[in-house]
């Protein structure tokens, strides 16, 4: 099986010792498996199988080249929401007609450069911005295709940080408007309004709120249908989470289960945005042990990891999954913390662990996605290297951050 497994009580990456890439790399590092990103894509891929689809994964999960290089050979599409991401996407060999570009604002150089690219969609989410990308697509000569995103007023039920579906949230068009900009269309003579877009926020657990953005879209697209729209695209948006454990989870099969029955009918493309779904599982944090602290009240494992690697745990008390990459100790109850002067740099609180040793390694799992992505230099700290298990041996694909990149941009 592809990704994390414990072979001999040791935890390796698609069959690959830890520690000897800790020796060769030094810590801490993300290390991801290309074998189960791979699995995970095709999987999703599959999912969709009964009607034409394209799976555009999003690439702020993890934008690293060599991951977007290897969905782009598996035929991926992308979902991106920059110009320094649709660059990186095109230079990965993502075709222009596999890409969307997303986002609540576009800037004038960001509409350029995709409109020159004629990618596959804008994701359009204000009047405003239609207007912007009709007056740019039109000095360049050319129509651009856009897709709105509507806000159906659905609750995720994720975290509020990135639940974005609801009213108050300040994503999408409101449906009575976007039905609206479809009967004045005529005003954006560069623009072909192709589609209908939706993403309601991300870690998603259950597929109600899925399905019932799906039947909304569905029954808008079959409207405007009726009244003369030439749609292609309905996109689906990203959302599906990804639990502690598989089991847990709620999977790509299940997801598709819950959305094909209102849209196969449709006979229009259905575009999905998964990212986490795709790289979560497959990416750990490698961490040292710097070393245990015995409170009188609280034990503490301090790592050379810190919520500069690894934010998600500080900003949406995400519960990421810790382990000693070797067990050794008998079990005891600690917070793993970094060693940022903050309370809040911590990756769990009163955790059940194996008693590690200064020195020893530990994973903390499932953070392919929105794991180095919203990595930062917080405390002038290097960030880390980023490896890549592929054709068992590993390749560094984001070497380790110098002090020399740390000062790069600044003067004295
Ligand atoms: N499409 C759009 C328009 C999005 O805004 C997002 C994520 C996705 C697709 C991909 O969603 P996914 O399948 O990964 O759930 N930093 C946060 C997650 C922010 C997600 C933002 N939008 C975290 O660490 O949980």
């Amino acid at each position: 099986m592809a990704g994390f497994e414990r072979v001999s009580g040791e935890l390796k990456c698609d069959g690959l010792s830890l520690p000897r890439i800790a020796r060769e790399v030094g810590t801490p590092f993300y290390v991801y498996s290309r074998a189960l990103i791979e699995e995970n894509f095709r999987r999703f891929d599959r999912a969709f199988a009964q009607v034409p689809h394209l799976v555009c994964y999003a690439m702020k999960a993890n934008g690293n080249l060599a991951i977007v290089k290897a969905l782009a050979l598996l035929g991926a599409g992308a979902d991106v929401v920059s110009g320094g991401e649709l660059r990186a996407a095109l230079e990965c060999g993502i075709p222009p007609n596999r890409i969307v570009f997303s986002g609540v604002g576009k800037t004038e150089t960001e509409i350029l450069l995709a409109a020159d690219a004629e990618i596959l969609a804008f994701n359009a989410e204000s009047e405003r911005e239609i207007e912007k990308i009709d007056e740019v697509a039109g000095s360049l000569g050319r129509t651009a295709s856009v897709a709105l995103r509507v806000n159906p007023d659905i609750d995720s039920g994720s975290h509020p940080y990135i639940a974005t579906g609801l009213k108050h949230n300040k994503f999408g068009i409101d449906i009575a408007r976007a039905r609206r900009i479809f009967r004045e269309a005529g005003r954006f003579p560069h623009v072909r309004l192709t589609g209908l877009q939706a993403h309601i926020g991300s870690q998603i657990l259950e597929p109600a709120p899925l399905a019932e953005t799906a039947r909304q879209l569905a029954s808008l697209a079959t409207e405007l249908m009726a009244g003369g729209a030439s749609l292609e695209t309905l996109d689906l948006g990203g959302g599906l989470g990804v639990a502690e454990t598989e089991e847990k989870s709620f999977s790509p099969e299940a997801y598709a289960a819950a959305v094909l029955p209102d849209l196969s009918g449709l006979r229009l493309k259905v575009l999905t945005e998964p990212g986490r779904a795709i790289v979560a599982r497959a990416g750990a944090l490698v961490t040292c042990v710097l070393h245990v602290k015995e409170g009188e009240e609280k034990n503490f494992v301090v790592t050379d990891a810190a919520m500069n690697d690894l934010l998600r745990p500080a900003l949406y008390q995400a519960m990421h999954p810790i382990e000693p990459v070797v067990p050794r100790g008998q079990p005891f109850i600690a917070d793993i913390v970094g060693p940022i002067c903050e309370t809040g740099d911590f990756f769990v609180r009163d955790h059940s662990i194996e008693r590690p040793d200064a020195g020893d390694l530990l994973a903390i799992r499932n953070v392919g996605a929105y794991g180095f992505a919203m990595s930062s230099n917080y405390n002038f700290r290097p960030r880390a290297a980023e490896v890549l298990v592929e054709n068992h041996g590993y390749r560094v694909v984001r070497r380790r951050e110098t002090y020399e990149d740390l000062v790069r941009l600044e003067r004295e």
